[in-house]
Parts: structure tokens; sequence; C-alpha cells
């Protein structure tokens, strides 16, 4: 019999620290008009102190198993998207699972920008579906706030910080993982990136002096990028699916901003209500955004017991990916 896997468990986390529009007002020379018109944002959360990406996720994944009513042992593994792991190494996955006290179960960190969640759910339906797992946690968690370039008022009004997770099982009752697309543009890199701190401008005084450790946004490329990827993504899901527009309940896409969500739902058909929105609320919280929106639609009964959401996301790569969930 052919095996499936279903989310029964989806939890987040956000810092309590809320960031405005009028306290973006005092830091780079905008509006909160003009922020909330380009990009439907009206405040974001922002870590503080030391807290970083693994503090976040910890709070995430144990609301998550507790929803699945799942022991910390009962989990077989656990992979987390992000471009702000704690370290370059050791992964924050392991540190997560060593302090959630899982056991010695395989641990790692993955990377695809603002996708990375997608990729990880596909990531996860290989793996269950395979049979080599059973029972396993997928995170999206970022701590853009800690990478963001203050001075450059393009990008620094966008980015907020948090965490979301799913424990995703072969026994279901739960959210089905249906069909998927995935994909990336290397070539289109440049318009998104960190660039120092890798292996190509490993950190130095220069790397820092030139404010290379921060985000770097080509917003105006990056945006007509998105809005034709997340389409692709969505037809390209549904059709894998055998699914059509007319039986999608629910939208719950990257929240990057509102423009590009608002046409990806026209080109879906979908009433206002069938689309899952908080970017009001956070920003962009980069590998976070779809399982925090993914949590709250949940929680709040956007989601019902017959719905079927269409997840749609695209990031730095650049990268993009589409899956459909049938509950
Ligand atoms: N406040 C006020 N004015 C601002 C501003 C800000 N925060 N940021 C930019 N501007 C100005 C620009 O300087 C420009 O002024 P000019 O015409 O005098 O040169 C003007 O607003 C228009 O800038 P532009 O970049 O064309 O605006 P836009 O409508 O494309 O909106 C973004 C900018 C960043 C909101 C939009 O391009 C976007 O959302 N892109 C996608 C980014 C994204 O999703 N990144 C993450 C990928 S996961």
């Amino acid at each position: 019999m052919s095996r499936n896997a279903y989310i029964v468990g989806t939890g987040h986390h956000v810092p309590e620290h809320v960031v405005t529009n009028a306290d973006m007002e005092k830091i780079v020379d905008t509006s909160d008009e003009w922020i909330t018109t380009r990009t439907g944002i009206k405040e974001r959360r922002k870590v503080e102190g030391s807290t970083a990406s693994s503090d976040l996720v910890s709070v995430a994944v144990q609301n998550a198993m507790e929803m699945a009513g799942w022991k910390p042992s009962d989990v077989q593994g656990i992979i987390v998207g992000t471009v702000t792991p704690d370290y370059p190494f050791p992964s924050t996955a392991a540190l997560v699972a060593d302090r959630l006290k899982m056991g010695n179960i395989p641990a790692y960190d993955f990377e695809a920008g603002c996708t990375a969640f997608i990729y990880g759910l596909i990531q996860a339906k290989a793996f269950i579906e395979s049979g080599i797992m059973d029972r396993m946690i997928v995170v999206g968690v970022d701590c853009l706030t800690k990478i963001t370039n203050w001075d450059d008022r393009g990008s620094c009004i966008l980015f907020g910080d948090g965490a979301g997770a799913v424990a995703v099982s072969s026994e279901g009752p739960g959210g089905r993982l249906g069909g998927w697309h995935w994909g990336s543009d290397g070539s289109l890199g440049e318009h998104l990136m960190q660039i120092g701190g890798g292996s190509k401008n490993p950190a130095s005084h220069g790397t820092v002096d030139r404010n290379e450790h921060t985000i770097f946004m080509n917003g105006a490329r990056i945006f007509k990028h998105a809005v034709r990827a997340m389409h692709d993504s969505c037809m390209k899901a549904l059709e894998q699916d055998g699914t059509e527009k007319k039986d999608v309940d629910l939208l719950v896409s990257h929240q990057a901003n509102l423009r590009i969500i608002d046409a990806t739902a026209r080109a879906l058909e979908l009433e206002p209500e069938q689309v899952y929105i908080n970017i009001q609320k956070y920003g962009n919280t980069s590998a976070a955004s779809i399982p925090i929106a993914l949590d709250e639609a949940y929680r709040s009964d956007a989601i019902r017991e017959t719905s079927t959401v269409v997840l749609a996301a695209f990031g730095a790569g650049l990268t993009w990916g589409g899956m459909i969930l049938h509950w």
C-alpha cells in the first residue's frame, strides 16, 4: 500500500518586541503611508540581545509537537530551513534536537531563502512516503533583523523575525502533502544576497566596513520575478496534484509584499476570504512566513477538515516552490 505524509501539528513563535512603521520613520527616511501602500506591512517583530533562531524554533516545535500529541522521543528527524542559523555550524537543527531532548536523531539545516519551508515539506514528503521516517519535524526560521542593512530604506522596512514548524507523520488524519513544484535560477542570485561571510568573502575588517554581512536586495527586480514565480509554482503544483483552481479553498503564500500576494490570488481567481494574510503584523519573516501563516490559519479555523490549501513561495537563490495540502 502506498504511503502518504500528513501535517498533524503546527506551531509558531515570534519575538515579543514590536517595531512599528512609526519606529521605522525614526530609523530611515520613510513613512507609514509609503510602507503600507507599497508593501502592506504595518509592523514587524524583532529579536533582542543574544536571542537567536534556535530560541524561536524551540518554542515553535514544542507547539507543533503538542498539537500532534508527540513526545520528543517520537521525533525521528528534524530539518531546519534558514539563512540565519545560530552559527555557520553546528546546525540549528542539531542544537534544537539536543535542547528538546529528541535523542540522537538526524538533524540538519538547509538553505533556500524564503522558499525553504516548501523545500522542507518536499523533503519530508520524500522521507515519509519512501519509509525512511514515520514522524519528522520541518521548520522554517529566520532572524533577518540580525542581518538587515538599517541604512537601506528599500529593504530594512520589509523584514521581521519568527519561526514556524510542522509535525509530519505517515499516519493521518491531517493535511496530506500533495502535488508540488520547486525550482531555482542561480543566474539571478546576485539580486538578493549576503555578500560577506562565506568562503568567497570570509569575514574580515573589510567585509564589515563595507557592510557586506547585511542583505543586499534589488527590490524591483525581485518583485518582477516573484509575481511570475508564485504564479508558475501554484499552477504547476495544482497540475501535478490533479486539482483545478476552482477547488482551492485557501492560499497560504510567502508574505513578502501584499501586492505580490494579491497578484497570486487574482491568478488563482480567489475571493479575498480565501487568502490568508498576516504580513501587516510580521512583515517578511523569510523561511518562517508560510509556517507561521499556516499555524495561524489552522488555529483560527481558516483551514477546515476538508480544505484544499495552496502554498507558494519565492526567495533568494533565486528559488521558488509550491505545494498542495489536502485536509
Ligand atoms: N520609504 C520611502 N520611499 C522609499 C522607500 C521607503 N522605505 N524605499 C524606496 N523608496 C523610494 C525609492 O527610493 C524610489 O524613489 P525614486 O523614484 O525617487 O527613486 C521609490 O520609492 C520607488 O522605489 P521602488 O524600489 O521602485 O519601489 P517599489 O514599488 O518597487 O517597492 C519594494 C519597493 C522593495 C517594496 C518592492 O520592490 C518589493 O517588495 N520587492 C520585492 C522584495 C522582496 O520581496 N524581497 C524579499 C524576497 S523573499
